[in-house]
C-alpha cells in the first residue's frame, strides 16, 4: 500500500514539475523597436497546440494578479528540423504595456502552461539601465558557457536585456546544438530579453545559393522561429539586421555576414534620425581584428566613415575568440578622451580561443586571450561604464564614456 502511494506522489510530482506533454521549451523574451510599449515572446513544442497563447498580468506581490490576466493570441510555425522531425514554434508580441512597469505571463495551452515569469519594461524616458553584452558563446554551450551566462546574471541580475554579438551556435541546423544554449541560459531568457547579432556561424552547414554571379550562404532556419527580433531591418536580412531604442540608447544591430552594402543607407538613415543621446552598434564581425591573420578590411572600407561621421559611441563585437578593447578612435587614429570617436570591443564567452593579432596592437587598451568573459555596460545621463568580468567574477577590464 506504501509502494503504491508514493508511486502515486512520484506520479504527480513529475507531471506538476514541467514534465507534461506539450510543456513549453526554449521561452525567451525579445525586445521590440519599442521596448516601454511592447514585448515579444518565443517558445517551442513537439507537437502542435492550435490555442496556445500568452497570459500576461501586471505583477503584485501576491497572486492576486492572476484575476486579472489579458490573453495573447500567437503565430504558430512549422519547423523541419535536421533529424526530420517537425516541431512547432509560437511567438507573440505582447502589445499596449505601460514604461518601467513589472508584468508576470506565461505561456502555454489548455492545463499545460509554462511557471509565471516577469519581466519589467522600459521607460518611455531617460533612465539609468544597465545591459550585458557577450562576444561569441559558440562552443561547448552546455558544459562552459553555462557558467559565464550564470556568473553573468549573477553580477547584473537586473540586467534590461543580454546582447550577444553573433556565433551563438557551431553548427546551428544542429537542433541538438540550441537545446544546449537554452539549457546554458536556463531561466534567463525567461526574465531577460535576449538580442542577438547572427554571426557567421549561424549560416554554417548550409547549402551555399548563387545569387547573381556571386554565391550566398543561407541564414540556418532555426534563427527566425527560435526568436522575434524587431522586423525594421533591410528586408531580405529581416531578424538579423535591426534597431531598438532603449531609453535614451540607440542599438543597432547589422548582419556582417551579408552584403554590407545593402545595409549601408539603412545604417546612414538610423545613425542620421537619431534622437538618442547614446548610439551603439553590435555587428559579428570587427573593425580591428584581434584574431591571428584575420582581415578587417572591408569592414573598415564600409563602416568606418559612417560610425565617424555620426559618432557612433561604441561599438560591440565578436568573431575572433580574443578580447581587444581600443581607445577612442577617429578614421583609425587615437583621439583624445573629450574628442568624438568610437571604442571598439571584441569580447568572447565561450571557451573557443584564438591566439592575438598584433596588428592593431598599438590602437589597443587591453587585449586579453583564453578567457571566457561577459560585459556589464551602464548608462546613466551622460556616462556611460563599461565592465569586463571574468568567469570566475575579476574584473577584467574597464572604462567610462562621458558625453559633454
Ligand atoms: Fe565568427
Amino acid at each position: 500500500m506504501m509502494k503504491f502511494f508514493l508511486y502515486i506522489i512520484l506520479i504527480t510530482f513529475s507531471s506538476a514539475f514541467g514534465q507534461e506533454e506539450g510543456t513549453p521549451q526554449r521561452i525567451v523574451l525579445n525586445l521590440t523597436e519599442k521596448p516601454a510599449e511592447s514585448i515579444s515572446v518565443t517558445w517551442r513544442t513537439v507537437d502542435m497546440y492550435i490555442n496556445s497563447e500568452v497570459s500576461v498580468a501586471e505583477a503584485t506581490a501576491d497572486t492576486s494578479f492572476v484575476d486579472n490576466v489579458k490573453s495573447f493570441p500567437v503565430k504558430i510555425e512549422e519547423v523541419l528540423l535536421n533529424t526530420g522531425d517537425i516541431v512547432y514554434h509560437y511567438s507573440s508580441t505582447l502589445t499596449d504595456l505601460n514604461p518601467q512597469t513589472l508584468y508576470t505571463y506565461k505561456v502555454g495551452h489548455d492545463s499545460v502552461w509554462s511557471e509565471w515569469s516577469q519581466f519589467k519594461t522600459a521607460s518611455n524616458k531617460p533612465s539609468p539601465f544597465r545591459f550585458i553584452y557577450f562576444g561569441d558563446p559558440q562552443n561547448y554551450l552546455k558544459s562552459f558557457v553555462s557558467r559565464i551566462f550564470r556568473a553573468a546574471y549573477s553580477e547584473a541580475p537586473q540586467a534590461a536585456f543580454w546582447l550577444i554579438a553573433g556565433d551563438l551556435i557551431t553548427d546551428p541546423s544542429r537542433d541538438e546544438l540550441w537545446g544546449e544554449f537554452f539549457y546554458a541560459a536556463g531561466f534567463i531568457t525567461r526574465m531577460t530579453p535576449l538580442m542577438p547579432a547572427a554571426g557567421n556561424h549561424e549560416y554554417r552547414g548550409l547549402i551555399y545559393y548563387p545569387v547573381e554571379d556571386n554565391k550566398r550562404k543561407i541564414l540556418t532556419p532555426l534563427w527566425r522561429p527560435h526568436f522575434t527580433l524587431p522586423a525594421n531591418g533591410v528586408d531580405d536580412l529581416l531578424e538579423t539586421n535591426y534597431y531598438f531604442d532603449y531609453q535614451d540608447v540607440r542599438f543597432i544591430v547589422l548582419n556582417g555576414s551579408e552584403d554590407l552594402n545593402a545595409q549601408l543607407p539603412w545604417l546612414e538613415e538610423k545613425l542620421e534620425n537619431n534622437k538618442c543621446k547614446w548610439t551603439i552598434v553590435s555587428i559579428h564581425q570587427p573593425l580591428y581584428s584581434t584574431g591571428k591573420n584575420r582581415d578587417s578590411r572591408e569592414y573598415q572600407e564600409k563602416l568606418l566613415p559612417l560610425y565617424d561621421n555620426y559618432g557612433v559611441d561604441l561599438v560591440l563585437q565578436g568573431h575572433d575568440h580574443a578580447y581587444g578593447r581600443t581607445y577612442k578612435l577617429k578614421n583609425g587614429q587615437i583621439v583624445g578622451n573629450n574628442e568624438k570617436g568610437t571604442v571598439y570591443v571584441v569580447s568572447v564567452s565561450g571557451p573557443k580561443v584564438y591566439s592575438l593579432n598584433d596588428k592593431y596592437k598599438n590602437l589597443m587598451v587591453k587585449t586579453g586571450n583564453g578567457l571566457q568573459l561577459f560585459q556589464v555596460i551602464s548608462v546613466d545621463g551622460n556616462l556611460l561604464d563599461y565592465k569586463s568580468y571574468t568567469a570566475t567574477g575579476e574584473l577584467f577590464d574597464s572604462f567610462e564614456l562621458i558625453k559633454e
